[in-house]
Order: C-alpha cells, then sequence, then structure tokens
C-alpha cells in the first residue's frame, strides 16, 4: 500500500489520480488528471473536497490511511462541479459529517444536483471563518473561478490556500508537489489550463487577485484541486495568473487554417513568410492535426490570429466553425486578426471568418484575402503582403 502524503503537519493530500481521461468537455487532457482532496487532522476533522464519483474508493482509500472516514467531522465543497462533488452524496453517507460547509451558491448547486434539502449545511461567505482547533480556516468566495459557487479555503496558521479550480493543471502523475516535476512541462499544462478554462474569466480574475492582495495573505503553498500542489515558491503561479489575467501578448501570430485541396494551406505558407519576414514569431496550426485545446494555447499569449478556410456550401470548413466557436466562448482580449482563403465559385469563408472574429472582439488588420481554386506566384504574393501587414500591426503594438 502506497504511504500517506503528509502536505503540512496534519493535513493530507486524499485525492485521487485520472491516467486516463482524455475528454474534459471539449479540453484535450492527453495526460489525464488529477482530481484533488485534503485532508486536515484536528479537533474537527476536515475534508477539503471529494473527487468525481468514478473515483470515490480511491478517497476512501486515502482517508484510511489517515483516519477512519466516519471520523471526519466536517466536510467542505469548495466547488460543485463533478468532477469534486460527484461522490458527495456517498461521501456523505459514509461521514454523516457534523457540517457540510460551502458558499451561498454552493448550497444552492448542491441541491440542484443531488436534490438533498436536508444535508447539514453551514454556509459561509468571504472572510468568514471557522476553527478546526489549532487551525483556523478562512472562506473567499471566488465566483466563477470556475463556477458561480466556487470558493478557496484558506488555513490561516499554515499560509496555505486550498484553490478548488484556481491555479491547477489536468497532468496526471505519482509526483504530489511542483517541486518534484519539469517546471515547464508544469507551466505548460498550467497555461493550457488558463487559457482553455479560465481566459473568460480574466475581468474577474484581476479583481480577485487584487482583493487577495488587499487581505493581505501570506501564502506559503498552494493546493489546487487539479494537479501538481505549488509548494515551491507558490507565487510563481500567482504571479503568472496576473500576467495571463491582463492577457499580455507577446511578438507572435498563430495561423490556424484548413484545406481541402492545398491551396488554403499554400496561402497559410506565403502568410507564414510574410509574418517572419517581419519579424514576429510564428505558429503555423492545421486543423486536422491541432486539437482545439493546443490552438488555444498558443493564441494564449499570441498578439495575432491569422484564420484560413476554404470556402464549402457557401460556408467555412467545419474545424474552423468549431476553433471559432470555440474561441468565441472563451473571450480573448486584445488580438489582432485578418482572413485568408481559397474558393471555388462564391467564396463566403473569409467574409464569414471575419464576422465571427469581428463578433469576438477581435480587431481586424486587414479585409482579408480569398484567391480562386489554386494561387497563382502573384495570389501568393498577396498573402505575403498580408502576413506583412499583420507583422507591422503587431510590432506596432508589442
Ligand atoms: Fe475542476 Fe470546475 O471543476
Amino acid at each position: 500500500m502506497r504511504t500517506k502524503v503528509e502536505v503540512a503537519e496534519d493535513l493530507y493530500w486524499v485525492g485521487a489520480v485520472d491516467w486516463n481521461v482524455r475528454d474534459f468537455h471539449g479540453y484535450s487532457t492527453y495526460k489525464g488528471t488529477t482530481y484533488n482532496a485534503f485532508l486536515a487532522v484536528d479537533d474537527k476533522i476536515t475534508l477539503f473536497d471529494t473527487v468525481k464519483k468514478d473515483f470515490k474508493n480511491d478517497l476512501v482509500h486515502n482517508i484510511r490511511k489517515v483516519v477512519d472516514p466516519a471520523k471526519i467531522d466536517y466536510l467542505v465543497v469548495n466547488h460543485v462541479e463533478p468532477d469534486h462533488s460527484g461522490s458527495l452524496p456517498e461521501m456523505m453517507d459514509l461521514i454523516k459529517p457534523e457540517k457540510l460547509i460551502c458558499s451561498p451558491r454552493g448550497k444552492k448547486a448542491i441541491i440542484d444536483h443531488y436534490h438533498r434539502e436536508d444535508w447539514p449545511y453551514e454556509v459561509v461567505k468571504t472572510g468568514d471563518e471557522i476553527s478546526l482547533g489549532k487551525r483556523t480556516v478562512q472562506f473567499i468566495e471566488t465566483r466563477m473561478i470556475h463556477w458561480p459557487d466556487s470558493m478557496f479555503s484558506y488555513l490561516k496558521e499554515d499560509a496555505i490556500l486550498i484553490a478548488s479550480d484556481g491555479f491547477g493543471q489536468h497532468w496526471a502523475t505519482s509526483e504530489r508537489f511542483n517541486d518534484e516535476v519539469d517546471a515547464s512541462e508544469l507551466m505548460h499544462h498550467a497555461t493550457k489550463y488558463y487559457a482553455n478554462i479560465l481566459t473568460c474569466y480574466s475581468p474577474l480574475i484581476r479583481k480577485l487577485l487584487a482583493a487577495v492582495q488587499d487581505m493581505g495573505l501570506e501564502i506559503k503553498m498552494i493546493l489546487p484541486d487539479h494537479g501538481l500542489i505549488w509548494r515551491d515558491n507558490p507565487m510563481q503561479i500567482v504571479q503568472a495568473y496576473d500576467e495571463w489575467s491582463r492577457q499580455v501578448a507577446k511578438r507572435k501570430a498563430v495561423i490556424v487554417y484548413d484545406t481541402m485541396w492545398h491551396s488554403t494551406e499554400m496561402m497559410a505558407r506565403a502568410v507564414e513568410d510574410g509574418l517572419i519576414e517581419s519579424g514576429v514569431s510564428t505558429k503555423l496550426m492545421d486543423l486536422s492535426v491541432n486539437h482545439r485545446s493546443d490552438i488555444v494555447t498558443e493564441i494564449h499569449d499570441a498578439k495575432a490570429i491569422v484564420l484560413g478556410s476554404p470556402t464549402l456550401n457557401n460556408g467555412m470548413l467545419p474545424r474552423m466553425a468549431d476553433i471559432l466557436h470555440y474561441l468565441k466562448g472563451l473571450r480573448p482580449e486584445n488580438k489582432l486578426g485578418a482572413a485568408f482563403g481559397s474558393y471555388g465559385w462564391s467564396g463566403e469563408a473569409v467574409k464569414l471568418m471575419n464576422q465571427i472574429m469581428e463578433e469576438t472582439k477581435v480587431k481586424l488588420v486587414h479585409p482579408g484575402v480569398k484567391l480562386q481554386h489554386v494561387p497563382t506566384h502573384e495570389g501568393l504574393g498577396k498573402c505575403v503582403d498580408l502576413g506583412r501587414e499583420i507583422g507591422a500591426a503587431v510590432k506596432a503594438e508589442v
């Protein structure tokens, strides 16, 4: 049997590692994830969060390494999305806690999900504190990070922040702490997580970070509910969130394209030439081989998005419609954009891509280039010029 994982004195990781999950509502979790839960052993033994329903046995097994689950007094639900609360009904039956602690919206969400008005709810708001004995827990509501019910639990004496979906990464590992894994891979997963889950909440994250700063909380460790615990230099991820939430862009462009008979692909490479000539770092991403969540991760710190699709049935190719729909929902800020594509006879794709970029508040820097059937050398020259114009616009702002 594996040994118990002690995070701090009398505080244990008791969560589950999901090596096999590959899709998280449209996000490709190609390296799995974890559902973290934490157990504080004190006068009032307290479990912070549960796990996805299928992993209830792992949670119980890990708790039993420390205490009999029936001895748990308080159960804190920081977030009701089923990857954290799916096992709540079974855990409530097993533990029968004295208190089920949640935010006001958390109580509503728990009842909406599990239809149990009779559980012993203790509703807490920002700034409320509960003593466990030698430890005090302070609660901070974090609406829309990731759902309206979300909150953080701050262990005051230890200066440990249990951060629910905040600061997480979808990455299954045998290690539990950030200083035990490769730092650049960890930051890649943290970036992908932010780009795909939290980008649309960036204005709220900016406010939350300011509020936490005003509260003057010391933070010695951050315990997210997904991925590695930030034990070494936890403020690095807070600083990264500060930068990501302000959507600070680099001198970088991402060309995203799909192609039917390689004409739009030829155009993409010509646009790439123009961008590189302008001195802008450029990524070329073919929608047939890149997952939408990896594309969004590249777009995250790019100043410009350049989209290419031929026209199909008076529209764009389906994979372009997919990424545009996904991107629009994430509401990226401060991006520049342009579009291009080949066509046979009607040629609506460029206009439609432009329209969705405008709806997404992407600033168009060019009306777009469309070329009939197979591009000529002169036609490709227009694409190189498009790349140059975008490059100049990027350099004017970054
Ligand atoms: Fe990890 Fe919003 O759930």
